[in-house]
């Protein structure tokens, strides 16, 4: 696993969703190395984005892995209905699962698990699932909404994280989310992430090449 390589990974949740293959499209064309998809379910957060349907439709526009991520009650119950068409897909550590078996179920179904945490959780909540996961995906705004901005405190987690993976010999990629743009990817990869979910930034953006170019 290559951590060292910084990806971008643009969310969908920021699209204009009348157009969504055209969007994933661009994107792609634009540099895309992950292609980042919010599902909320209005029960795990207070907002509802889309499902399964919608995701397998933006994998029709795109070869570039999809990276699924869900802020959902139910994650165990939910997630075969996802892994077809997507690459990587991560579950929250504070919604009700058993979360080890969900981890690796999706990988059994030949996924990249993610183990994602919230702002308020501590980064102790995911170590007793370390060597389970495949991608730790630090919450750098509350769950919800795009548009966020960043938490810088949240660093500290994916300095730990780093560490971890350092002291323990393991291999997963570290992923920010939520109000990224250049400066805050750059205070990120400093502190150990590679991988920078950035939806507001990427597609607010006059020339989306140029802004994910920054990114990286
Ligand atoms: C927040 C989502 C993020 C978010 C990113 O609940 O998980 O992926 O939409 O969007 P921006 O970059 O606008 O914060
Ligand atoms: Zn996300």
């Amino acid at each position: 696993m290559n951590f060292q390589k910084t990806l971008i990974a643009p969310s969908i949740l920021a699209c204009d969703f009348s157009r969504l293959g055209t969007e994933v499209e661009r994107l792609t064309a634009a540099g895309a190395d992950w292609i980042h998809c919010d599902v909320m379910d209005g029960h795990f957060v207070d907002n509802i984005s889309f499902g399964p349907a919608f995701v397998e439709a933006a994998s029709r526009h795109t070869k570039q892995p999809l990276d699924v991520h869900l802020m959902i009650e139910r994650p165990d119950h939910y997630f075969p209905r996802f892994s077809e068409f997507s690459s990587s897909i991560s579950v929250h550590v504070e919604a009700p699962h058993d979360v080890k078996k969900t981890l690796t179920g999706i990988r059994q179904a030949g996924c990249l698990a993610g183990l994602a945490l919230s702002p308020p959780t501590p980064i102790s909540a995911i170590e007793p699932f370390l060597g389970h996961f495949d991608i730790l995906l630090v919450m750098t705004v509350n769950p919800g909404f795009g548009g966020q901005a960043f938490m810088p405190e949240m660093l500290e987690k994916v300095q730990t994280g780093k560490e971890w993976r350092e002291e323990k010999g393991l291999e997963f990629h570290i992923e920010v989310d939520g109000g990224v743009g250049p400066a805050t990817a750059e205070l990120s990869r400093q502190a150990g992430a590679n991988v920078m979910v950035a939806g507001t930034s990427v597609f607010k953006a006059k020339n989306a090449a140029t802004e994910i170019a920054a990114l990286h």
